[in-house]
């Protein structure tokens, strides 16, 4: 059988990390050989999450994850304090697959760099569900045939950044279609319990509404497509790409 690709998680014990790291356990071809978490460390993840089987213990830093030897680090944790992490595991030579949100621009820019100078692969995706890959494809479709548009999303009440940057993503990409300024694009965020993650791009023309709705009631949603990013890094040295078809589609 061929080698396991050897996969780190950071954000192991949050809701999305929860399930992204037990799609990767579940995965025949890859090893969850370290986990990199803030309150936790110290703690066995395996007893976090009712494995008893997973002999993994949560530490504070890339660095005391290095030991495990990772050849991919995957991200689902907050911008600031994953900026520094994604930087060093780059650094040090492990492709990235992010679902962290929140990079501000420059922050994106620098990780860009750092992998093409390191010849990394890296995927920084808003939005890893296929679904909403798919809603993309469609809204980029309507914009030829409709001039109006806003994006209303929902997320759970503890989300920290507004809006999504699934949403921000849309608007961009209905703005390019339009040649016109994302900022024109109205988004509107909600924040409730009971939401976990939803967005519908609604076109509006005289006499008709055209809504392309996108609900992910649970975040398994996430994990093929982190799945298949993971993958596919080796294929991606030197890259960074924020589009889940880069990894589907090729
Ligand atoms: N791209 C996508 O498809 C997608 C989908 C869903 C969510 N997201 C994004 O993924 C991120 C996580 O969302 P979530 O809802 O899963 O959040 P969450 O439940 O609040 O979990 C956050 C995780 O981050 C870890 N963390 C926080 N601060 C840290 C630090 N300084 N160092 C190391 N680990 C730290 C926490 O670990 P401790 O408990 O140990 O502190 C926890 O495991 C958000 O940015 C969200 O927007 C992206």
């Amino acid at each position: 059988m061929a080698e396991r690709i050897r996969v780190a998680l950071a954000g192991a014990t949050g809701r999305t990390g929860r399930e992204v790291g037990r799609a990767v356990v579940a995965a025949p071809d890859m090893e969850l050989v370290a986990a990199i978490g803030a309150r936790h460390a110290g703690e066995h993840l395996g007893a976090l999450w009712g494995d008893p089987d997973l002999d993994v213990t949560i530490v504070d830093s890339v660095a005391r994850a290095a030991a495990a030897a990772p050849e991919v680090l995957i991200d689902f944790t907050e911008a600031e304090s994953a900026f520094p992490r994604l930087m060093e595991a780059v650094a040090r030579g492990w492709s990235i697959v992010v679902g962290t949100t929140g990079f501000r621009a420059e922050q994106r820019e620098a990780l860009a760099r750092a992998v093409a100078e390191h010849q990394v692969g890296a995927a920084l995706i808003a939005n890893f569900s296929v679904g909403a890959w798919v809603a993309e494809r469609l809204a980029e479709q309507a914009a030829r045939y409709f001039t109006a548009v806003e994006v209303v999303e929902g997320h759970h009440a503890t989300k920290k950044d507004r809006p999504s940057g699934t949403a921000l993503r849309m608007a961009t990409l209905l703005a390019r279609t339009w040649r016109r300024d994302p900022d024109d694009i109205p988004v509107h965020a909600i924040r409730l319990p009971g939401l976990v993650a939803h967005q519908t791009v609604i076109f509006g023309a005289a006499g008709q509404v055209l809504s392309i709705r996108h609900d992910v009631h649970d975040r398994s949603a996430y994990a093929d497509g982190v799945l298949a990013a993971v993958r596919k890094m080796h294929s991606l040295r030197g890259r960074l790409v924020d589009d889940l078809g880069d990894i589907l589609q090729s």
